[in-house]
C-alpha cells in the first residue's frame, strides 16, 4: 500500500505541475494514467479518475461516462483532483485540490485551510480504540445536519483491495450500517481521511429555506463562493499503537494569509 500510494502521490504532483489554463480536464486524467504506468508499473487506476475543474470541483463523482473530465480548464479555477493507482490489487486513494494558475485566491486560501485543518484535526484526534463516528460537527449543527450541506459524503472509509474496501473480518464495518465506517479503531487498519467542502447550488437553496440551518449562514458571504466549486484534501492513514501514521506525504500545508 506504501507503494501504489508513493507513485499516486508522485503522480498527483507532475498532474498539478502539468495543469494549466487552457487545458483539457481529460489531458489531467491522462498524464496520471502515464505516469503510473510509465514510471510505476501500474496498469489500472483503482477508479475513474475525478478531476473536476471549477465548477465540476463540487460534483462529488464526476469523470464518469456520462461527465468524462471533458471541460476546458480556465485561469485561477480551483481542481478537486482524486486519483489513486491500483498496483498488485492494492488500491490508493487521494484527493489534492489546487488554483490552475497555482496562485489561490483569499477565497479559495480561506476554503483550503478550512478543509486542511479539519483533515489535520481528524488525523491528530484518531487514536487505537476511539470510535471513529464519535468525533464530529459541533452538536447543534450536527443536529441541523449543516455537515450534509457543504461536505454530502462520510469523512473516510476503508481502504486495500478496493478502493471502497469492506474491511473484512474484524476490521468489518458494522452490519446494521454497511457503508459507514462506525466502529473502534485498531491498529493495522488503513483507512482514508477526507474532509471536504463544496458549494453545490441545490444544497445551498434549501439549507437558505430551512430555518434549523440557514440560522448558521451568512447569506451574502456564500454567495461569494457559490460557483467556486469546492476542495478536498484526501489523505489515507494507517493506525499505529498511539495515532495515526500519514502514508500521504504530499502536502499543500496552511496557506499563508
Ligand atoms: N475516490 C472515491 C472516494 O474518495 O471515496
Ligand atoms: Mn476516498
Ligand atoms: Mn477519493
Amino acid at each position: 500500500m506504501r507503494y501504489v500510494i508513493g507513485i499516486s502521490e508522485d503522480a498527483h504532483k507532475v498532474v498539478m505541475t502539468a495543469t494549466t489554463p487552457g487545458s483539457y480536464e481529460y489531458q489531467s486524467e491522462a498524464q496520471f494514467f502515464f505516469y503510473i504506468y510509465n514510471n510505476g508499473g501500474s496498469r489500472h487506476a483503482a477508479y475513474t479518475s475525478i478531476c473536476g475543474s471549477g465548477p465540476n470541483s463540487a460534483i462529488l463523482h464526476y469523470g464518469h461516462a456520462g461527465s468524462p473530465n471533458d471541460r476546458r480548464i480556465e485561469d485561477g479555477d480551483m481542481c478537486c483532483y482524486d486519483m489513486g493507482a491500483q498496483y498488485f490489487g492494492y488500491a490508493a486513494d487521494i484527493t489534492c485540490s489546487f488554483p490552475t494558475n497555482g496562485v489561490f485566491t483569499d477565497d479559495q486560501k480561506i476554503v483550503y485551510n478550512t478543509v486542511l485543518n479539519a483533515n489535520r484535526a481528524a488525523q491528530a484526534a484518531s487514536r487505537p480504540g476511539d470510535w471513529w463516528s464519535s468525533r464530529q460537527e459541533i452538536d447543534d449543527m450536527i443536529s441541523a445536519g449543516l455537515g450534509r450541506v457543504f461536505q454530502p459524503h462520510g469523512l473516510s472509509h476503508f481502504l486495500g483491495l478496493d478502493v471502497h474496501d469492506v474491511g473484512a473480518g474484524v476490521a468489518g464495518y458494522k452490519n446494521h450500517l454497511p457503508n459507514r465506517f462506525i466502529r473502534a479503531m485498531l491498529p493495522g487498519m488503513v483507512f482514508t481521511i477526507e474532509p471536504g467542502c463544496y458549494f453545490i447550488d441545490p444544497l445551498l437553496d434549501e439549507a437558505l429555506n430551512n430555518p434549523a440551518q440557514s440560522r448558521f449562514i451568512v447569506g451574502d458571504v456564500l454567495e461569494r463562493f457559490r460557483g467556486s466549486g469546492g476542495v478536498r484534501i484526501e489523505d489515507v492513514v494507517l493506525v499505529n499503537e498511539d495515532g495515526v501514521e500519514n502514508l500521504t506525504q504530499i502536502y499543500l500545508e496552511r496557506l499563508k494569509d
